[in-house]
C-alpha cells in the first residue's frame, strides 16, 4: 500500500483507514451523550436503601464489584466510567453466581460540586445493582450525606459483614470501627472500605502514610480481627499487598484520569469478588479507555513516560549523591508507632 498516489495526494487504501479511524473515534464519543441528557437516580437510592435490597439474599455463595475514584463531573472521566459500568453490567452473563451489589471505595466526585454529585447518581442509574458508595476527600460531606446518604455504615449480606468506614482526612473513627469488627466476627468474613489505603500503593508518590501510626495501628487492628479483604481508593491505579493474612486492595482505577504509568497499576478497571461458603477468590477487570480518550489523553500519557525514562545525564553533568531526610521526624522512635 503506498501512502501518496502519483500526484502526491493521499492514496484511496489510506483515506478508508483514517476515515474507518475517525469514525470508531467518534463512536466511542457517543454514549455521553444520553448520558448528558438523562435525569439522575432519585436522592432515596442512598446507601441506606441499597442495604435494605440486600436483607432478603440468602446462601453463602456470591459476588459483588468494586471501584473507586471515578471522580464524577469530568468529561473524561465520566466516559471512562461509562464504558466500566457497561461491563460490569455484562458480569452476570454467564449466570453463574448472584451479584450482591457494587460499592464504591469513594471519591465519587470530580470535586464534591452539586453537579458532580448529580452526575454521580446518573452513573449510579445506569448500575443494574444496588450501589454503596463510601465518602472520599473530593466528596463534599453535606453534599455526600443528602446524595448517597450515611458516610459510615456497616451491614450484614449473607456470610459476610461489610464495614463502610469514614477515612477521608485520615484515621477513621477507631472505637465505631472497633465494635463494628467485633460485629463481623459473627460472620465467616469481614470486608472494609476506606477511602484512603493503609499503605502507599505507589512508594515515589505524594500520599504518604506508611510513615501514620494510625495506618499502622489499622492494620494491626485488622489482622486481630481477620479481615478478608480492605477496599482503597484515593491512588487512582491498581495495587494488591497482604499484610498479616489480610488483603488490601486499591482499586482506584474507576474513572478518573489515570495519571500513573500503566506499567505500574495505573489504569482503568474494576475488582470482582466471588465470595464462596469460606472462600474468597477475586479477579481485577481491566476496562481499556473509550478510543476518544485513547487518542486525546492515555496514549500521551504512556508517550511521556517514556521520554521521562530517557532522562538523567548518567553523571555526566551531576553525581546527584545529596541524601534527603524524610520529613517526618522520629520515624524510629519506638513511641511513634505505638504511643
Ligand atoms: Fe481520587
Ligand atoms: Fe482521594
Amino acid at each position: 500500500m503506498t501512502i501518496f498516489d502519483g500526484g502526491g495526494k493521499v492514496s484511496k487504501p489510506i483515506k478508508i483507514v483514517l476515515a474507518i479511524a475517525a469514525l470508531l473515534i467518534v463512536y466511542s464519543f457517543l454514549p455521553l451523550i444520553p448520558f448528558w441528557l438523562m435525569q439522575p437516580a432519585p436522592n432515596t437510592e442512598n446507601n441506606q436503601a441499597a442495604v435494605q435490597k440486600l436483607s432478603k439474599n440468602e446462601g453463602t455463595y456470591f459476588s459483588f464489584l468494586v471501584f473507586s475514584d471515578n471522580h464524577a463531573g469530568l468529561i473524561f472521566n465520566d466516559a471512562a466510567t461509562l464504558k466500566e459500568i457497561w461491563h460490569m453490567n455484562r458480569e452476570d452473563r454467564s449466570r453463574k453466581v448472584p451479584i450482591d451489589f457494587v460499592l464504591s471505595a469513594g471519591d465519587v466526585t470530580l470535586d464534591g460540586k452539586t453537579a458532580h454529585f448529580k452526575a454521580y447518581k446518573k452513573l449510579q442509574k445506569l448500575i443494574k445493582w444496588p450501589l454503596i458508595a463510601t465518602i472520599g476527600n473530593h466528596d463534599d460531606r453535606k453534599l455526600f450525606k443528602k446524595y448517597c446518604g450515611s458516610e459510615k455504615l456497616a451491614f450484614s449480606n449473607r456470610n459476610a459483614y461489610f464495614i463502610i468506614a469514614d477515612n477521608e482526612g485520615g484515621a477513621p473513627d477507631l472505637e465505631w470501627l472497633e465494635a463494628e469488627l467485633k460485629k463481623g466476627k459473627e460472620y465467616d468474613h469481614i470486608f472494609v472500605s476506606m477511602h484512603k489505603p493503609l499503605f502507599d500503593p505507589y512508594q515515589q508518590d505524594w500520599y504518604n502514610v506508611d510513615n501514620a501510626p494510625w495506618a499502622y495501628k489499622l492494620r494491626k487492628l485488622f489482622a486481630e480481627y481477620d479481615v478478608d479483604m480492605v477496599f482503597s481508593g484515593h491512588r487512582h491505579m491498581f495495587k494488591h499487598e497482604e499484610f498479616d493474612g489480610v488483603d488490601y486492595m486499591v482499586t482506584g482505577g474507576g474513572g478518573m484520569l489515570i495519571e500513573i504509568p500503566e506499567a505500574d497499576g495505573g489504569y482503568l478497571h474494576y475488582v470482582r469478588v466471588v465470595v464462596n461458603n469460606d472462600y474468597v477468590t477475586y479477579e481485577v477487570r481491566k476496562v481499556s479507555p473509550p478510543l476518544w480518550e485513547y487518542v486525546t489523553y492515555y496514549f500521551w500519557k504512556e508517550a511521556i513516560y517514556w521520554v521521562r525514562d530517557l532522562y538523567g545525564s548518567g553523571y555526566i553533568l551531576g553525581r546527584n549523591t545529596k541524601i534527603l531526610e524524610p520529613r517526618v521526624s522520629g520515624l524510629n522512635d519506638k513511641e511513634y508507632w505505638f504511643e
